[in-house]
């Protein structure tokens, strides 16, 4: 029998368009599923500060609905199922982070090797099951220790994240091969020390301008380590990408949308290119040379082997570009008048195209992959059923954009969706659902949404 076709208003695909060893995987993140945060000697992330300062007398939480990652899905002491789902519903990779503060306490010297033990035994559980681990080694939870001492803005962070990769990857190394340095850069630096927005919540542009600097820099490191200790190692990184779009026709309007791409997207690729800093595109970022030391413009340069292509949704550059530029004025979340996703973010599929064909003209990646994308919805659970039609079309059209991608010979080589399960979205808390699977975060009961149904057949075909 012929595998289906999937039709979409944003084209049509089918299993032949994936064929040739695609890789299908969905990714998730150590703060937002794990919980256990003061289990087995793990030492507290800036996350874990941010959430629980609402406990304090007059403390500020940065969590939109006031929870913590304390518990979220316990995938800590539930893995073993969670890894049988995502096998059961036909993915063959599974993207995951290691939390920096579970093997490295205080970020820096002691060990805990109760930490290391959980990835061993999150690695063997996938390898049992046949799934390929796809580690994150750096997804925005740094050890609270090491903010106390300025965080990524203190240049010390090259030899503390050195430490910190080598440990993970000396331990894990020989049954771990794919590996991502950092998990979308622009989230942690610019909401984290420009915007306030994330942990640790400060604004700060000489912060910023620092910890850009030496996250570029720690690309670089990152690699090395990882080659070095990993036989055959396949390594990336991953980006938030997005289409900048400009809001008006002047030409002030287009340069608004010149210096949003400058400032969002390629500050975070081209120095690893060694194109240098796009000041000349946004003078913000101009006094960032403050923060280059002799020799850096050769020691932050990376070939990596891909590079993971992280997109939601495109953006529409206002003219003052700080501190609106993540928000899409007007959109609130009314799904019934706007194109839009549960948490007000556009839905524009041909946005990844764009992407996609965008970073592949730098002509220095020699492998994309898709390392998150997916929608958040307002899923209940009716009759043991979660009937999330909007979230499946959405990623039928992305998918639909990621075969015509692939059609015109760009070399995506897999596809991951963000997420598993539903998590603890950061600021946001627990009211985004992201996963295709339901979790009931009472009795933390798992439901298997439509659109992971849908990925069984589909996957099986
Ligand atoms: C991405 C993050 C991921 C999750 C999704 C919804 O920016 O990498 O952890 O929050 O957004």
């Amino acid at each position: 029998m012929m595998p289906p076709v999937v039709e979409t208003a944003w084209g049509a695909f089918d299993r032949e368009d994936f064929a040739g060893g695609f890789t299908w995987g969905t990714a998730t993140a150590a703060a937002q599923v794990e919980g256990a945060w003061d289990v087995d000697g793990r030492g507290p992330s800036i996350w874990d500060t941010a959430a629980h300062r609402a406990r304090r007398p007059r403390g500020r939480t940065l969590i939109g609905d006031g929870s913590t990652g304390d518990v979220a899905c316990d995938f800590y002491h539930r893995y073993r199922e969670d890894i049988a789902l995502l096998a059961d519903l036909g993915f063959g990779a599974k993207r995951f982070s290691v939390s920096w503060s579970r093997v490295l306490p205080e970020g820096t010297g002691r060990i805990e090797p109760r930490g290391l033990d959980f990835y061993d035994r999150v690695v063997d559980r996938c390898l049992e099951l046949g799934v390929e681990p796809w580690v994150t080694l750096f997804h925005w939870d740094l050890p609270q220790a090491l903010e106390d001492r300025k965080g990524w803005a203190n240049r010390s962070i090259l030899g503390w994240f050195e430490e910190y990769v080598d440990l993970v990857t000396g331990r894990l190394g020989d049954r771990v091969k794919r590996w991502m340095v950092f998990n979308e850069p622009v989230s942690f630096v610019l909401l984290g020390y420009l915007t306030g927005e994330y942990a640790p919540g400060r604004r700060n542009p000489a912060r910023f301008l620092a910890a850009l600097h030496h996250v570029n820099l720690c690309q670089a490191v990152g690699a090395r380590v990882v080659r070095a200790n990993v036989d055959d190692a396949v390594v990336g990184t991953t980006h938030y990408l997005t289409d900048v779009h400009p809001t008006g026709r002047t030409p002030l309007h287009r340069k608004a949308a010149v210096a949003g791409d400058a400032f969002i997207n390629r500050v975070y690729l081209e120095p690893n290119l060694g194109l240098g800093y796009p000041t000349d595109d946004c003078r913000f970022l101009a006094p960032v040379s403050r923060f280059v030391k002799a020799g850096d413009d050769r020691a932050i340069e990376v070939d990596f082997d891909f590079l993971g292509v992280q997109y939601y949704t495109c953006l529409r550059a206002p003219l003052v570009p700080i501190p609106g530029l993540w928000t899409v004025p007007g959109y609130a979340t009314d799904h019934r008048r706007h194109n839009i996703s549960g948490m007000g973010w556009e839905i524009t599929p041909e946005g990844l195209y764009d992407t996609l064909a965008k970073v592949h003209a730098y002509g220095r990646y020699p492998s994309l992959v898709i390392t998150e994308n997916g929608a958040s919805e307002p899923d209940r659970v009716v009759g043991g059923r979660v009937h999330d039609s909007r979230r499946l079309l959405y990623i039928q059209e992305h998918l639909a954009q990621v075969a015509r991608a692939r059609r015109d010979r760009l070399p995506v080589d897999g596809y991951f969706v963000w997420s598993l399960l539903d998590n603890w979205e950061w600021s946001d808390g627990y009211w985004p659902r992201l996963g295709l699977v339901h979790v009931d975060y009472e009795t933390q009961q798992r439901t298997v949404k439509d659109s992971g149904r849908w990925f069984r057949e589909f996957l099986k075909a």
